[in-house]
């Protein structure tokens, strides 16, 4: 049997901003659930080494365009293309770094260096993840909330990034305290994860089940671990249904905090039991690993959180998989400046280092400075 590292890059030509076939020109991908079983076991046990998590660097393009505007970096593919080879060839990377969670467009592209960014992956030995929804729109008659697109065409789309070389992948659902949140979009969020897990297995990708439960509003620690507990009975419930072999999972949550506009905080430990407290009543040991997303936190939050729910063995791998408590100092010291690249890196290994440090609970904050406890939540947050 091929390990999942041997086979996630067999077959891979360089090819410069292809694009899958249309899906009316294919009408041909095979779905049988269980042919993918044993890579699937293998790829999740590869993500989830021991000191080892996930850098997602899955920002759509308008997303992608505010992190550079925030830089005062033009929103052009070559721009956003100098800022993701940046990040995947820093040095050593691969240390730290399981896997990356790619947007389409990176996944067909070239690194400013030439070699395709799955070469430049291969390299670091790191494994390629693809975003696979189609982001958020508007659920009918709820409380302004929505529902995540996706779902049609996914099969095939599934195939397409397994032949590119893409292992695992990534699905965002969101749900929204404030808003109720209505039952229904608890329902169509559970539901469309487990839709997706189950294609994506069958087209031997590990799918990471994320239902975000955003950091938006003023309530306390104890409302966000009493939706928390109810969002996840539904999407295991779901998950069940759907035959999704939890082995071959990853599930990235939000970990429960008090939301970004109550009046209290939560130390780390606070954090750490109300989160394991939840994951331990919902989440079957079958289950590789948790890799939480960072959801608004500041760098320094996201590592020390993490480091605290590592501070006795757990059923499953608990580690990360953030973009913005990964990026944000790397790309404020980039400032798309050719000359600051390596001082980014540098950046970007440190945060790295850090959270796989906290993967082990032996993180410790003296080397911080105050920069990296910038909050960097937004409400209504869409990716
Ligand atoms: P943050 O870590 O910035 O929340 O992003 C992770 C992610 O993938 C959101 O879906």
């Amino acid at each position: 049997m091929q390990t999942a590292m041997t086979s996630c890059f067999m077959g891979v030509k360089p090819m410069v901003a292809a694009r899958p076939a249309k899906a009316s020109a294919r009408r041909s991908v095979a779905v049988r659930a269980g042919q993918y079983d044993e890579e699937l076991i293998q790829t999740a046990k590869t993500l989830t080494a021991p000191g080892k998590g996930l850098l997602a660097i899955d920002e759509s393009n308008a997303t992608a365009g505010k992190r550079l505007d925030s830089i005062g970096v033009e929103n052009t593919q070559e721009n956003r293309r100098a800022y993701r080879t940046l990040l995947l060839g820093a040095p050593g990377l691969g240390e730290y770094i399981s896997g990356t969670i790619l947007f389409e467009e990176t996944l067909y592209d070239n690194a400013a260096s030439g070699e395709t960014f799955i070469e430049l992956l291969k390299k670091q030995g790191i494994v390629p993840g693809i975003k696979t929804d189609k982001g958020l729109v508007p659920l009918v008659n709820s409380n302004n909330e929505s529902w995540t697109q996706g779902l049609t065409g996914l099969v095939d789309r599934s195939a397409e990034y397994y032949k590119q070389g893409a292992r695992f992948c990534k699905w965002r659902a969101v749900v929204n305290i404030p808003a109720g949140p209505s039952p229904h979009a608890v329902t169509e969020c559970a539901y469309g994860l487990a839709r997706y897990a189950a294609i994506s297995q069958a087209a031997g990708l590990v799918p990471i089940v994320e239902p975000e439960i955003l950091l938006d509003g003023e309530h306390d620690i104890e409302r966000s671990f009493e939706v928390a507990q109810a969002v996840w009975a539904e999407t295991f419930k779901y998950l069940a249904d759907q035959k999704v072999m939890l082995e071959g999972i990853l599930l990235k949550p939000s970990m429960v905090t008090p939301a970004a506009e109550s009046t209290k905080r939560a130390s780390p430990d606070e954090v750490a039991d109300y989160t394991l407290k939840l994951l331990k009543r919902r989440v079957p040991c079958a289950v590789p690993g948790i890799m939480f997303l960072s959801g608004g936190q500041s760098e320094l939050e996201a590592t020390l959180n993490l480091n605290a729910m590592n501070q006795s063995p757990n059923p499953w791998h608990v580690s990360f998989s953030y973009a913005r408590a990964l990026q944000n100092t790397c790309l404020k010291t980039w400032q798309g400046e050719e000359g600051n690249i390596k001082a980014a890196q540098e950046a970007l290994l440190k945060r790295a280092k850090a959270n796989s440090q906290a993967q082990l609970g032996k993180y410790d904050s003296k080397l911080e400075d105050e920069s990296a406890d910038t909050r960097t939540f937004e409400k209504g947050y869409v990716y």
